[in-house]
């Protein structure tokens, strides 16, 4: 018997009843964007996060374009963020004319390493982007007190959020600290739809009223307009009203996750894998289980072995960011850490929907693969 890395079609098959409802309501409504079912799931997660106004989007990479252009960052202006994220994070960056200065994440957390943003600011940094990634979050507020320390508290500090939905630091939901957090809801995350989804969490007014304008052709109200750069982003009455439906399981399929972490961590450990450390004060909403090995060519080995046994695995990201053609504009920092890791890494399948039996598989054939079943 196999393991799915994510069987996304089971976890569904669970709620098959709520989502089943919730799209049947949305579309006997017919009214199909920006309607009752919108709204509804922008306060329900508002809520949930506790403070600061949700408003839906198209996709993960258009929140953070939105979070950039409403902090009117455009041409020139220079975006810091990590180089080990996924394509989306600096593509948004870039989408908006504004350069990408990556730099390096720290050994242990693999979060973005706030003692390098001191040395990459300038006159022209305008936004920072911190990547929640893989569930572990960065310490939103150190890097609030660099920037401060450096008298730049114009700078907009951007949560994306896209692998952290659920995530708390110090008690405070990801998502609220930054002055934007971007979410993505891509079917296989922490809360994914049916198709393409998207929030932008605004942490103050004006900000929602942009955000707000610009996803909807900058309009203020029906066809008028006093922006120039909007587009048409919104969350669709049907994603919005199966998401209402899935966002009450967020706590439980995350407690889920922590568990099948946990107990990861437990059997693997004295095996020659390295976890991520979670960040000091975050309690973290895990979304990828990731382990680091020794070399790279033992890496390719365990997949092999993985594959050899129907157990899937992934690698979150094979090629940092300031390796794509594409960013080849970028600003790059010393990257050792994220060189480092990069080749080395390896996501196990993990997901709220695994169950204990499918664990067992995969722990003992990676005791297995290093001799130690
Ligand atoms: C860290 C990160 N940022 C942004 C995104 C973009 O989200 P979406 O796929 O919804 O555009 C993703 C999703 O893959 C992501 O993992």
């Amino acid at each position: 018997m196999g393991v799915p890395f994510f069987d996304i079609g089971r976890l569904n098959a669970s709620i098959a009843d709520d989502i089943a409802s919730a799209a049947q309501r949305a579309l006997t409504s017919s009214w199909y964007i920006l309607g009752k079912e919108g709204e509804a799931f922008e306060s329900q997660m508002s809520l949930q996060l506790g403070s600061g106004r949700v408003l839906g989007c198209n996709s993960g990479t258009d929140a953070l374009i939105l979070s950039l252009l409403a902090a009117d960052i455009g041409i020139e202006d220079e975006v810091i963020t990590v180089a080990h994220t996924a394509i989306p994070t600096v593509a948004a960056i870039c989408a908006v004319g504004a350069i990408p200065v990556l730099i390096d994440i720290d050994y242990d957390t693999w979060a973005l390493d706030v003692t390098k943003i001191a040395e990459v600011l300038t006159q022209k940094t305008k936004a920072i982007i911190v990547v929640h990634l893989y569930g572990n979050m960065v310490d939103v507020n150190s890097v609030r007190n660099v920037v401060c320390s450096a008298g730049r508290s114009d700078i907009a500090i951007i949560e994306d959020v896209a692998q952290a939905q659920g995530a708390e630091l110090n008690s405070q939901s990801a998502g609220t600290i930054g002055r934007f957090g971007a979410f993505s809801f891509y079917p296989s995350k922490n809360i994914g739809a049916l198709g393409d989804g998207g929030a932008v969490c605004c942490n103050n007014e004006a900000d929602v009223e942009q955000v707000r304008m610009l996803r909807n052709y900058g309009q203020k109200d029906r066809y008028h307009t006093e922006i120039s750069r909007g587009t048409n982003s919104r969350l669709d009455e049907i994603q919005a009203a199966i998401l209402s439906a899935k966002l009450p399981f967020l706590k439980n399929w995350n407690k889920r996750k922590a568990c099948l972490m946990e107990r990861y961590r437990t059997e693997l450990s004295g095996l020659p894998l390295k976890f991520q450390q979670v960040t000091s004060g975050c309690e973290p909403a895990w979304h990828l289980c990731v382990v680091a090995l020794d070399a790279p060519e033992r890496r390719d080995q365990l997949i092999a072995h993985f594959q050899r046994e129907e157990i899937q695995t992934l690698i979150h990201y094979p090629i940092p960011n300031h390796r794509q053609p594409a960013f080849a504009h970028a600003i790059i920092q010393d990257l050792s850490v994220t060189d480092s890791l990069v080749g080395r890494i390896l996501s196990l399948p993990f997901s709220p929907i695994l169950s204990d039996d499918e664990q067992t598989i995969v722990i003992n054939s990676a005791r297995a693969f290093f001799g130690a079943a």
